[in-house]
């Protein structure tokens, strides 16, 4: 049996344009083209945990739009278990992406069903957190809901993984104690840390600081810089694996998929870091976020 990784958090339809470069405030940009495209951290993560191997579940909130059902039965036509996918009055999660002609994003969220996903729909939903080998979390869903879940997922033992996307604020400090693997990128590593992070040293001293605050291991993302792994006072550098980047969007969500499958399926940790990082190069390679995460196969004949 394929290891059990439980993903809770977002779904969003999103709405996506490219565009010759960011508009600046106040400013109109012609686009180039638009469509709209399976999203959402946390149902990105859960496709790429299932594309990559895991048997996964997710557990999280659609509105009773259309956007909803196309939702829903994109994660299903992944063999993703929906059964803790729940469908409330209203509109679905949007997000609103500008890709520019060097594949960088700009994204505006509008929460919509994601915010229905209280603590107390999560405990009707128990048996599914009970299931899992491992637990990932992200900040698209009300903060209450994400310390539940973590919370819980360590009451039960399991492997509890952060990805504290997008953050914006310091984290609650009890959450750190509950967190196995905190997966920040670079700017989210700046908020949480309180630090200017651009560089594999200052992503060292930024660790440090979240595992001070009680994370168990931290590893901050760097884009095409690769990553840093700190546990406890060691760090590891692991390069990116290089490629030509058409659209970063869901990058970092295919690497903590992938990375959680990994790990879930018993491959070490150096090894699962690997695994996500190829998953996470070949990613930005392609359009959209749903659509651009590769398959275990793809991974695996990944030649650098
Ligand atoms: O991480 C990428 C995701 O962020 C997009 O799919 C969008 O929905 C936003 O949640």
């Amino acid at each position: 049996m394929p290891a059990n990784v439980v993903v809770i958090g977002s779904l969003n339809m999103d709405l996506v344009t490219r565009a010759p470069r960011l508009p600046r405030g106040g400013e109109t940009l012609i686009g180039e083209s638009f469509s709209t495209i399976p999203g959402g951290k946390g149902a990105n993560q859960a496709v790429a945990a299932a594309r990559l191997g895991a048997q996964v579940s997710m557990v999280g909130c659609v509105g009773s739009d259309a956007y909803g059902q196309q939702l829903r039965g994109a994660l299903l036509a992944e063999g993703i278990d929906c059964q803790a996918v729940s469908v409330v009055d209203g509109s679905s999660g949007v997000a609103l992406i500008v890709v520019d002609d060097n594949s960088q994003n700009a994204i505006v969220i509008v929460a919509g069903a994601n915010g229905e996903l209280t603590p107390t729909v999560l405990e009707r939903f128990d048996a599914v957190l009970q299931s899992a080998d491992v637990i990932i979390c992200q900040l698209e869903v009300p903060d209450a809901t994400v310390g539940h879940a973590l919370k819980r997922g360590r009451e039960l033992g399991k492997t509890v993984i952060l990805n504290p996307a997008p953050a914006s604020r310091a984290l609650p400090s009890e959450w750190y104690a509950y967190v196995d693997y905190l997966i920040p990128n670079e700017s989210e590593a700046m908020v949480l840390s309180g630090l200017a992070v651009d560089s594999l040293e200052t992503a060292e001293a930024a660790a440090t600081q979240l595992i001070a605050s009680g994370a168990g291991k931290v590893i901050v993302t760097l884009g095409a810089q690769g990553l840093v792994f700190a546990n406890g006072s060691s760090f590891e550098h692991f390069p990116a694996p290089r490629v030509k980047s058409v659209d970063t969007t869901a990058a970092g969500d295919t690497f903590v998929g992938g990375f959680a499958a990994a790990l879930a399926s018993g491959k070490d940790e150096a090894e699962a870091i690997r695994f996500g990082q190829v998953a996470a190069a070949l990613s930005v390679t392609r359009a959209g976020a749903q659509p651009s995460i590769p398959t275990l196969l793809e991974v695996q004949a990944f030649k650098s």
